[in-house]
């Protein structure tokens, strides 16, 4: 008997073959890097529940950059873990914090041949660990958190950062920087939003590695119902409305759907995140010798390619470049 399929079947015969007819590729180009910055540690501190990633200091972070510009990773993600962290996060918008410096040195490090991302969230910066100002009731007050994120984004494009990464979910949030940049003279930075990001467990390791424990409460006020894609288009509307140049998707495999909607949708770049939990698990199941880690890693960044993303930010960015 022949059948139908058995044209599929001569067409996967052999690897150069499997090669010709692929319909997604996967390249380092299509990474970026998240790295964590710590206020006041001489010695790179490994986070336990991401093996292999490290809270940095500025020395190891410049290490890391070179490391990276060697491999030939177009992007990085920073992440700023202060020393004081305070209700509203004040040192997110210092000219002289953390990630304001450590954005000075990846420019200095790498100049042209790094595009570097800062995350603007005020999370790791407050002792509540929330993404904006908490009012008595402990409700979240969007639009006093939109005036520290203005401020907050014009700190981080004066240090040099080539990328603007709002991830706080704040209605409004992608209106208020954009006018504030384009106030300092900043037209020609770009905003990275985080426009469809769900309320997700898989997060933890984050949290981790940023100090931060929500104790009893969780985000899910201004963060996405897992249960929900049509709002995440609502979402991605608006933000390209308020003049998002990129939109993203976070977490990325539970999400494929939100990733795969969104490239209906628009024609801007998309982003997907493929969050600390993805990694740990990927890392924790290899670890034990169940799966071969390597392997699930490139079938899942390959699938978020394949779901109609643009590029990814992983912490698999170091070991992907190393085997593609
Ligand atoms: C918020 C932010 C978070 C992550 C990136 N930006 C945490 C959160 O919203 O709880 C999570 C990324 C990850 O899990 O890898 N500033």
């Amino acid at each position: 008997m022949t059948f139908p399929q058995h044209r599929l079947r001569r067409l996967r015969s052999s690897s150069p073959l499997r090669r010709l007819v692929a319909e997604t590729s996967l390249s380092k180009d299509d990474l970026v890097a998240p790295l964590f910055i710590r206020e006041g540690i001489t010695e790179p501190q490994e986070i336990h529940s991401l093996p292999g990633v490290f809270q940095h200091s500025r020395e190891s972070l410049i290490k890391e950059i070179e490391e990276l510009c060697e491999l030939g990773i177009p992007g990085i993600v920073l992440f700023g873990i202060p020393e004081k962290k305070d209700p509203t996060g004040s040192e997110s918008w210092n000219p002289k914090g953390i990630v304001q410096e450590a954005v000075r040195d990846c420019k200095r490090t790498a100049g042209a041949d790094l595009v570097v991302i800062a995350d603007l969230c005020v999370d790791e910066y407050t002792d509540h660990g929330h993404c904006g100002v908490v009012n008595d009731d402990g409700t979240i007050n969007n639009d006093e958190t939109l005036k520290l994120y203005r401020k907050i984004a014009q700190s981080q494009a004066e240090a040099g950062a080539d990328i603007i990464a709002p991830s706080g979910m704040m209605d409004g949030q992608v209106a208020a920087i954009r006018t504030a940049l384009d106030e300092m003279n900043f037209q020609q930075t770009p905003i990275l939003s985080y426009s469809a990001k769900y309320a997700s467990g898989l997060y933890g390791p984050f949290r981790d590695a940023v100090n931060i424990s929500l104790e009893n409460s969780d985000r899910k006020s201004y963060q996405q119902d897992w249960r929900n894609a049509r709002e995440a288009l609502t979402e991605i509307r608006a933000d390209l409305s308020e003049g998002a140049d990129m939109i993203m998707v976070k977490p990325a495999v539970t999400y494929l759907d939100i990733i795969s909607k969104a490239r209906e949708i628009t024609d801007v770049p998309i982003a997907a995140y493929h969050v600390s939990g993805e990694y740990a698990m990927i890392k924790a199941a290899s670890q034990q010798g169940w799966i071969d880690g390597d392997q699930v890693a490139l079938e899942q960044l390959t699938a978020i390619k394949r779901a109609g993303a643009n590029f990814i930010l992983t912490y698999h960015a170091k070991e992907a470049a190393k085997i593609l």
